[in-house]
């Protein structure tokens, strides 16, 4: 058993990354075994799900989305706030029921709850029937633990250790159309509200070799976009002490000639203008940037950790849209941060307005056991945050349709990725910044980058029709 400690888990040191190939121990003992996988949190959560697939399948196993009939089930948790928490022990005690009429099911939890030292200790007391539970260092044990639980053992194995990097990850991939690729994992920001830094360790990045190497495989096998994925994907290199920068990468990956380059997520601290140059240069890196904000107020961003100034943000933020046409750019908000006054949420809406973000992401700041925003004095009441949440919203949603309305009448490239859910007879895709394209159009077209003319703008989507 190893128990997570979140102490241990803040620990940056010196001590040297190391790059281990992964590899898998053969069984047929699950074979034929049916599991159910739930994922709760952030792209990164998402593509550790892949692998979580991909570890399954090599024993295989066969995905349903039945979870009563299933015989493994895994919870991929997330930790970011409180109701990602909820939703976890939500469906444990779904699971819970289940497992008094099916005992041999085997329960399994990873993710960024897995890290935590009071989620540990509540589902050894209230749900002690969890077969074994793993973090985010050590994925690839999933295997083991799996063949162990099958016969009978429970264990708990999180580790709160900086991390290395694994190479030779069997992923099995959601999409044969667009992939998530991982450069850099961890983060070093410990922005004082966020969990992040202490779930998935320090920031260490892949080497750019392999990286490529990915891509160039993802290419041949017909992939048509990639998203390089990172906490902080600004912050790739700066661990190799060599000067080696997220731009060394990006010119990189440009260069496979892979049809589109996605990135996901930016730092405003760290964004230099040779990556705003690569962005405008290269036809294949997308315009589109998300770029979290936080808040508009100056006091707020310095209690939150984040480095830059509301006048550094809108600076950063006039030169993309100056350098980059056509750029897209959202952000993250959260609001009712411990001392956030009416003034320093008044600060935030003035950036909403000059900024006319494509999108937002809005959130009411949820403290987080372990992080030192916990420690602040939080005297704003719940009420007041909601409604702060409501006004922000209202500009959010009314500057998101405004600039999906400016793209009615226009002819914009879309990558069709499937069949449109609520309308069989549309496809669906995204422009290249990233709005999501209802489109009447053949179902051949799905994988391909197709013209599409905007007919309606709706504030979260867009209607097309294909042009030839
Ligand atoms: N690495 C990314 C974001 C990761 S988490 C970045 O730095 O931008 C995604 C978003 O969740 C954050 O941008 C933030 O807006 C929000 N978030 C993180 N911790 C939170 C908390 N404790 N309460 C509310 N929102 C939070
Ligand atoms: Fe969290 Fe800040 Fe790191 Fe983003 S940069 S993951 S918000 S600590
Ligand atoms: Fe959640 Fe962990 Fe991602 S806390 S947002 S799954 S990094």
């Amino acid at each position: 058993m190893n128990l997570p400690d979140l102490k241990k888990a803040q620990v940056r040191s010196d001590k040297k990354v190391e790059y281990k190939v992964q590899d898998y121990l053969f069984s047929n003992a699950l074979q034929g075994k049916k599991y159910f996988l739930r994922t709760y949190g952030c792209q990164m959560n998402e593509h550790d799900g892949e692998e979580m697939k991909g570890i399954l399948e090599f024993y295989g196993m066969i995905p349903t989305d039945d979870m009563e009939s299933s015989d493994v089930i895994l919870l991929n948790t997330c930790a970011i706030r409180e109701n990602a928490h909820e939703k976890v022990f939500g469906y444990l005690g779904r699971i819970k029921h289940l497992k008094k009429q099916r005992p041999d099911v085997i329960v399994g939890i990873g993710g960024c709850m897995s890290q935590e030292e009071n989620i540990v200790e509540e589902i050894k007391k209230r749900h002690p029937y969890v077969n074994f539970v793993f973090g985010t260092h050590n994925i690839h044990e999933l295997g083991r633990l799996l063949l162990e639980a099958k016969e009978g053992s429970q264990d708990i194995q999180v580790y709160s250790i900086e991390g290395d990097v694994y190479e030779n990850v069997l992923y099995k991939r959601d999409s044969k159309i667009t992939a998530y690729v991982n450069i850099i994992y961890g983060c070093d920001k410990f922005c004082t509200y966020c969990i992040v830094p202490y779930t998935r360790g320090k920031e260490r990045s892949r080497k750019i070799e392999e990286i490529v190497k990915e891509i160039e495989h993802l290419k041949q096998e017909g992939y048509q976009e990639v998203t390089l994925l990172g906490q902080n994907v600004n912050a790739y290199g700066k661990d190799f002490h060599d000067g080696t920068e997220f731009s060394d990468l990006l010119e990189k990956v440009a260069e496979t000639k892979i049809p589109r380059i996605r990135f996901v997520t930016s730092h405003p601290w760290n964004f230099t203008d040779r990556m705003i140059d690569d962005i405008a240069k290269y036809d294949n890196i997308m315009p589109y940037i998300h770029l979290p904000i936080q808040s508009g107020s100056n006091r707020i961003l310095k209690l939150m950790g984040r480095r830059y100034t509301k006048e550094e943000y809108l600076e950063l933020f006039q030169k993309m849209k100056e350098k980059i046409p056509n750029v897209s750019i959202t952000t993250d908000i959260i609001v009712g941060f411990p001392g956030e006054e009416e003034s320093d949420f008044l600060e935030t809406l003035d950036v909403v307005e000059k900024c006319k973000f494509d999108g937002a992401f809005t959130f009411i700041f949820s403290p987080r056991e372990g992080t030192p925003a916990t420690k602040l004095k939080d005297d704003t009441p719940k009420e007041e945050k909601e409604k702060r949440l409501a006004r922000l919203n209202e500009r959010v949603n009314f500057y998101s349709k405004w600039n999906n309305e400016k793209l009615v009448g226009e002819v914009v490239p879309v990558l069709i990725l499937g069949e449109s859910e609520k309308d069989s007879s549309k496809v669906y895709g995204y422009t290249d910044t990233f709005k999501l394209v209802n489109v009447i159009s053949s179902k051949e077209n799905i994988g391909k980058i197709i013209s599409v003319k905007i007919t309606d703008a709706k504030s979260f989507s867009l209607d097309g029709e294909e042009v030839s």
